[in-house]
């Protein structure tokens, strides 16, 4: 077995949250200390944190922090209830896509609603975000184990966007699967899209599979069809921020594009997610929010004041599309793989009620 590295994108200091600001990187490691849950909330906004399954931790901490606030203001466990619902809200703006924000907003209002006195309140709240984080990155694991197994000896594998350690609690999603391959010892090479505008291929999968020594190419997201069509690329594996009961997905924008690409040249297309980021009350992709995201993102280079496009571009930066499910190999879980998916294999996997 090969040796990984643990990387984090976040630490927990009981009365403090450290976040890895991923802005700076592959530049800089600095860390952003947030002492209360709009710091949280800021920072989740400004992208100081990114990718679904480390948003819902992140936030399930910010919950921990803004009780510990509360607990200083309200007169009651009442007051405090109330009082946290608002914070829960306020954190539920941050970012309207990824659905393991809402996921664990609800595990940690379940905690608030259950208990009887706010001391109790909070001990139960902090150890219900430490669950979600270790959870998600055993779960990583497991989406590793199984999404390795898919996999030959030897693959060249397209990912997209960032699904690593950043931007989980650790490990990965997508890339999950490709630290497991690498740790079994299989021979892979990795094809990284850039990931325009904001990046995230380049500048964090790049960085991270740089510290792994996993082998890779950096390559623009309008080069993937060229790769593909001359037999390069083996599959390609990227993760969720959202998926529907009937297994549409949604994901970092020009995954669609890929998995049409995948579908035309006969390649696997596999969708790596925990089942956190499955949202069992939509029936269809439509129904999922998309972030629509500055202008500027695509209007200036990442990282400089330097304006690409003329003055008075009109700019459209959605921030995510959605694959629908005919055109997805497989959705990996840490229960498994559904393979084909679709409702009724949706439902069936997760043993789900037919009126759900
Ligand atoms: O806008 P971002 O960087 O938060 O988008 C992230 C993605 O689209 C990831 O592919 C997705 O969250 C899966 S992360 C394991």
């Amino acid at each position: 077995m090969r040796k990984i590295k643990d990387i984090r994108p976040l630490k927990w200091e009981g009365d403090a949250l450290l976040l890895l600001d991923q802005r700076k990187l592959p530049h800089k490691e600095e860390w952003i200390t947030c002492k209360t849950y709009e710091d949280v909330a800021k920072a989740i906004e400004d992208m100081v944190v990114r990718g679904a399954p480390a948003i819902g931790v992140t936030a399930a901490y910010a919950v921990t922090l803004g009780a510990k606030e509360l607990s200083q203001k309200a007169k009651d466990v009442n007051e405090f209830k109330m009082l946290a619902e608002l914070v829960i809200n306020r954190l539920a703006t941050t970012r309207p896509t990824a659905v393991n924000l809402f996921w664990a907003l609800k595990r940690m209002k379940s905690i608030i609603d259950a208990g009887q006195n706010i001391n109790d309140i909070l001990l139960a709240l902090e150890t219900e975000a430490k669950n979600i984080e270790t959870q998600d990155i055993d779960r990583n694991r497991k989406i590793g184990m199984y999404g390795a197994e898919l996999l030959g000896n030897k693959e060249t594998i397209l990912t997209h966007c960032n699904t690593g350690a950043l931007a989980t609690a650790g490990y990965g999603t997508a890339l999950g699967v490709i630290r497991a391959a690498y740790e079994m010892e299989k021979d892979i090479l990795v094809y990284v899209d850039e990931t325009r505008p904001y990046l995230q291929g380049a500048r964090l999968t790049a960085w991270e599979l740089q510290k792994e020594g996993i082998p890779y190419y950096l390559i623009t997201d309008n080069m993937a069809g060229w790769f593909i069509a001359n037999d390069e690329i083996t599959c390609i594996i990227v993760g969720a921020d959202r998926i529907a009961l009937n297994g549409d997905t949604a994901n970092k924008i020009g995954t669609y594009t890929l998995s049409v690409l995948a579908k035309e040249h006969g390649i696997p297309f596999y969708i790596a997610a925990p089942s956190s980021t499955f949202d069992f009350s939509i029936k269809t992709g439509s129904e999922i929010p998309i972030e629509d995201r500055p202008p500027e993102e695509v209007l200036y280079c990442h990282c400089s004041d330097c304006r690409i496009a003329p003055e008075h571009a009109r700019v459209k930066n959605p921030a995510f599309d959605v694959t629908p499910h005919e055109n997805i190999t497989g959705i990996i879980t840490e229960r498994g793989v559904i393979l084909s998916p679709n409702e009724t294999k949706v439902k069936k996997f997760f043993n789900l009620d037919e009126e759900c």
